[in-house]
């Protein structure tokens, strides 16, 4: 590289200014995707010497045990290795840091310390099973708890910020249209080649991007007021999708189990596997107040779209996991399709309806008549009227 810029000295004004352009830009795009790793800004963030004035030494020390920063204490994990500070996208049993801080911050920290030290419970007497604090040591961490409350869990930052990768790969490609006719400093023009291509690329994927999720979100994944899990009770429970989702075969909504129906059994399986207890508290918290539970809808079709679930389970006899995938295999419920207007007309088009020994389509004569004669070999539901504007929009 310096023997090029030396080669070419005379034309640079400065010290090898084509070859630090580039290295620049790439320091740019450097920045945007290496940020730090969440959990150490966090954590530094923290230790470092509060602007805020309450932040104690009890405090730190407290935050430095939950860490696991202090030698000794814990043979296995840390407290913040299961109770997560920062807002996390990956699913975990494991309550997060604030709701346990939130649970304890009205109560005794001999309540606490209980609960920490001789959990009740056979999951809690396993993952809190090999600390070695003493009732000070636990005291400070609740002290830091208590502060945590007040702060919420860190944010998650965006790994990169798409707006700004956009207008920077356009200042790329700037550079290189003005190099190629004017400066003309880069001597492999392959490389110019290639970075142009690459960039115009990414920024058409950018746009493509924006513009076809546009009010839509394939593979949203949101997190639940309870960590319900279809995994659990799906495929290792068996329990029948419709057992709980009752209303799919005779009405447009498959509909969520109200509270009373998951205490058929929660009645008297009080702790799961994997969360403890802490998850079917909150059901029977629920429960005992009348509450209903507040789910977070994953699949939202627009308002101006009709569409409904008898149709397509029982007069169509499709298997949910057509549409929603294998949902038995989720322990956090995730949008598989797009829900476009395309999924369902491409659908409608090669999808052959159960056309026999199906009363729904008694009155469709012509369409019998034709079969009869061998005219066509099947019925789709496009034949039925399933790319009809009318069928699927008010
Ligand atoms: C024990 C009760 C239960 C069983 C069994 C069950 N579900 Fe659910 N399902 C729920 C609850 C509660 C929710 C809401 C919380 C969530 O999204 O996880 C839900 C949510 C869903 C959603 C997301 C709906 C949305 O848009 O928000 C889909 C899709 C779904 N279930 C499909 C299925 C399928 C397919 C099966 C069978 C393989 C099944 N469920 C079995 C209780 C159940
Ligand atoms: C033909 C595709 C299709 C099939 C088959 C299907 N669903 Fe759905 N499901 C959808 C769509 C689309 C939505 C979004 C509806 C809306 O937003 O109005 C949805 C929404 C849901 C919801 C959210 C609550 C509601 O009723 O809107 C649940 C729960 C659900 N489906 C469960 C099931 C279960 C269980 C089955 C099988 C018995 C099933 N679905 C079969 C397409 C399907
Ligand atoms: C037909 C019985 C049945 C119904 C209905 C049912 N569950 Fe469960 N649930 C179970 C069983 C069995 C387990 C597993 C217990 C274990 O791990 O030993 C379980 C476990 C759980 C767990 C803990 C998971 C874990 O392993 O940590 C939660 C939380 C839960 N259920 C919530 C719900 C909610 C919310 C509903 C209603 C939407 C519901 N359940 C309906 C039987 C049921
Ligand atoms: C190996 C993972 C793990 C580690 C390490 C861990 N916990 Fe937990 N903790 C859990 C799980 C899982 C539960 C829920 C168990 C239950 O409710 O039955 C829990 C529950 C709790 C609860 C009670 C929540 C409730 O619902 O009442 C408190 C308080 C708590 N943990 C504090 C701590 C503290 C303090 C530390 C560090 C000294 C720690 N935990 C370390 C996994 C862990
Ligand atoms: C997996 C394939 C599949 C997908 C995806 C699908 N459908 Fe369907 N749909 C069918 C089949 C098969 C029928 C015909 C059976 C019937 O009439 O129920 C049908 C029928 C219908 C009907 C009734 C048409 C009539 O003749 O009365 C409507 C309305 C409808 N679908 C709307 C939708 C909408 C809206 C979507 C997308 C959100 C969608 N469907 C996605 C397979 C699908
Ligand atoms: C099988 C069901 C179905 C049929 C048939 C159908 N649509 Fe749609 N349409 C949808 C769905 C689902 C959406 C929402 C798509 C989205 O959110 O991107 C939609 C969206 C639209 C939109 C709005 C686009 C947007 O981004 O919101 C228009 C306009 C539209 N459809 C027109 C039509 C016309 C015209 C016809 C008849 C030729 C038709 N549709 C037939 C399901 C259907």
């Amino acid at each position: 590289m310096t023997k090029t810029c030396q080669q070419h000295g005379s034309r640079s004004s400065g010290p090898c200014s084509p070859n630090s352009g580039i290295k620049f830009l790439f320091f740019l795009l450097f920045i945007f995707f290496i940020a730090p790793p969440n959990h150490l800004a966090a954590a530094s963030e923290e230790s470092g010497d509060g602007h805020e004035g309450n932040y104690s030494q009890g405090v730190k020390r407290g935050e430095r045990l939950f860490y696991g920063l202090v030698a000794g204490k814990f043979e296995g994990n840390a407290c913040a290795d299961c109770h997560n500070t920062v807002e996390i996208d990956t699913f975990n049993w494991n309550p997060n840091a604030w709701e346990i801080a939130h649970k304890y911050k009205e109560k005794s920290t001999e309540e606490f310390t209980q609960v920490v030290m001789s959990p009740p419970g056979r999951t809690m007497s396993v993952v809190h099973e090999s600390f070695d604090l003493n009732e000070s040591e636990i005291g400070l961490i609740k002290e830091f708890l208590d502060h945590f409350e007040e702060k919420g869990l860190a944010k998650q930052k965006p790994v990169i910020n798409k707006i700004l990768l956009f207008l920077l790969l356009g200042v790329l490609l700037t550079w290189i249209v003005l190099d190629v006719i004017f400066f003309k400093k880069v001597k492999r023009k392959w490389i110019l080649g290639v970075l142009f291509i690459g960039a115009l690329g990414w920024q058409i994927q950018l746009l493509y991007d924006a513009g076809t999720s546009l009010g839509r979100q394939h593979n949203y994944e949101p997190d639940q007021p309870i960590k319900f899990s279809h995994l659990v009770h799906a495929e290792e429970n068996k329990i029948d999708c419709k057992y709980c989702h009752h209303t799919s075969e005779q009405s447009q909504t498959a509909g969520f189990p109200e509270v009373e129906l998951c205490m058929n059994c929660h009645i008297i399986v009080r702790e799961g596997t994997y969360s403890g207890k802490h998850e079917i508290n909150k059901l029977v918290a629920a429960h005992e107040a009348g509450d209903p539970i507040e789910w977070v809808r994953v699949h939202n079709l627009q308002d101006h779209v009709f569409f409904s679930h008898a149709q397509h389970v029982k007069i169509g006899k499709i298997d949910c996991q057509t549409c929603h995938g294998p949902v038995e295999e989720m322990n956090r419920v995730r949008q598989v399709s797009d829900l476009s207007m395309g999924w369902c007309v491409n659908c409608h088009r090669d999808t052959e309806v159960q056309f026999f020994d199906n009363g729904f389509y008694e009155k469709y004569e012509e369409l019998h008549r034709k079969m009869k004669a061998g005219e066509i070999d099947r019925v789709t539901a496009e034949m039925v009227g399933g790319t009809d504007c009318s069928k699927c929009h008010y």
